[in-house]
C-alpha cells in the first residue's frame, strides 16, 4: 500500500487527483481541506474507485495545521510516498488596483500554504529515504497573462521553488513534479476575488471552453509523476505558450503589451478563452 497526502482535496483538481490514484489500486489517501462535507464526499468516491483513506482538517495557511498533518501521516501511516500541494485560490485585477488584502489572501494560500507543506514533509521524507512531491502551479505561472497578478506571481514562485527542490532533493531520492495546467472546470471561480466584468467573463469563458476535464488533467499529472517528470503541462495549449515564451519572451510580452495599449488586450483575452486557448 502506498500513502499520499493531498491538500485542497474536497473539490475540483484535488478530488480528481485523489481519484486518479485510487483507481490505480493500492493507494491510501489523506484527504486534507477546510471543507469537511467536501472531504467526506471525496473519501466516499475514493473508496468506490478502489482506494482507501481518511480525512484531515487542515488550513494550509496555518503552519501548525500542516505540521500536525505531517506528524499524523508519518506516525500513524508509517510514511508518505506522495505529497500533493494543491489547495489554491484566484485573485484578479490590475496591479495597483487590487487591494493588498487580496494579494495577501492569495499568497497565504497558494504560496505559503505550499511552502509549509514542503517545509514539514521534506525532513521526514529525507529520513525515510524516499518520496515525491507534486506542487500544483498553473500555466499562468509562465504565461503571466494580464489582470491575474496575484495568481501569476504565486504560481511563478511555485515553479521556481519546485525547480530548486528538484536539484536539492535528488540526492535524497525525493522526486519533484510541478503541474502547470491551463484552465479547466472546477469550483475555483466560486471564491474568486475579482474587480470587474471582463475578469469574470474571461474566467467563466476559460472554464467553459477549457479543452480538458479535471479528470483528464489529473490523469496526465499523475502519469507525469509516475515518469518522474519535473514539468507537467497537461494541455497542448499550455505546451504551445511554454514554447512561445521560451522561443522569444520579448516578442510574447511586447505582443500582449501592444494589444493592451491599442485597447484590444481584453478582447484578445476573451477571444482566446472562447476558443479554448486559455
Ligand atoms: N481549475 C483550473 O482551471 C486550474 C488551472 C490551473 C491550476 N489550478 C490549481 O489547482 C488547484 C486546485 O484548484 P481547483 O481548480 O480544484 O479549485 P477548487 O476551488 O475546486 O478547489 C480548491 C480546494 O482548495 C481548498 N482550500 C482553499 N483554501 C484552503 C486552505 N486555506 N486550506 C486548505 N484547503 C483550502 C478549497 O476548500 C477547495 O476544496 C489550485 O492550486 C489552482 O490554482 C486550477
Amino acid at each position: 500500500m502506498k500513502n499520499a497526502v493531498i491538500t485542497g482535496a474536497a473539490s475540483g483538481f484535488g478530488r480528481a487527483l485523489a481519484l486518479a490514484l485510487a483507481k490505480r489500486g493500492g493507494w491510501k489517501i489523506l484527504i486534507a481541506d477546510i471543507n469537511r462535507a467536501g472531504m467526506e464526499e471525496t473519501l466516499a468516491m475514493v473508496r468506490k474507485a478502489g482506494g482507501d483513506g481518511e480525512i484531515f482538517e487542515c488550513n494550509v495557511t496555518k503552519p501548525e495545521d500542516v505540521q500536525r498533518m505531517a506528524d499524523y501521516a508519518f506516525t500513524n501511516w508509517k510514511g508518505v510516498d506522495l505529497l500533493i500541494n494543491n489547495a489554491g485560490v484566484v485573485s484578479c485585477g490590475f496591479v495597483g488596483d487590487i487591494p493588498l488584502a487580496d494579494w495577501k489572501w492569495c499568497a497565504d494560500i497558494n504560496l505559503w500554504g505550499m511552502l509549509y507543506g514542503c517545509h514539514s514533509f521534506i525532513p521526514p521524507m529525507k529520513a525515510q529515504g524516499s518520496g515525491h512531491i507534486i506542487n500544483i502551479a498553473s500555466s499562468m505561472g509562465f504565461t503571466s497573462f494580464m489582470e491575474l497578478g496575484p495568481y501569476n506571481m504565486t504560481k511563478a514562485a511555485i515553479i521556481s521553488l519546485s525547480e530548486t527542490m528538484c536539484s536539492e532533493l535528488a540526492a535524497s531520492n525525493i522526486g519533484v513534479t510541478v503541474s502547470c495546467p491551463m484552465f479547466f472546470n472546477t469550483n475555483l471561480l466560486n471564491d474568486m476575488h475579482y474587480r470587474d466584468k471582463f475578469q469574470t467573463q474571461f474566467a467563466r469563458s476559460a472554464f467553459e471552453h477549457g479543452r480538458m476535464t479535471a479528470e483528464q488533467v489529473a490523469e496526465k499529472t499523475i502519469r507525469d509523476y509516475e515518469k518522474n517528470k519535473l514539468y507537467s503541462i497537461p494541455q497542448m495549449t499550455g505546451k504551445l505558450y511554454w514554447i512561445l515564451k521560451r522561443f522569444s519572451p520579448r516578442l510574447y510580452h511586447v505582443t500582449l503589451a501592444y494589444a493592451m495599449r491599442k485597447g484590444y488586450g481584453e478582447k484578445l483575452g476573451l477571444f482566446l478563452a472562447r476558443i479554448g486557448m486559455m
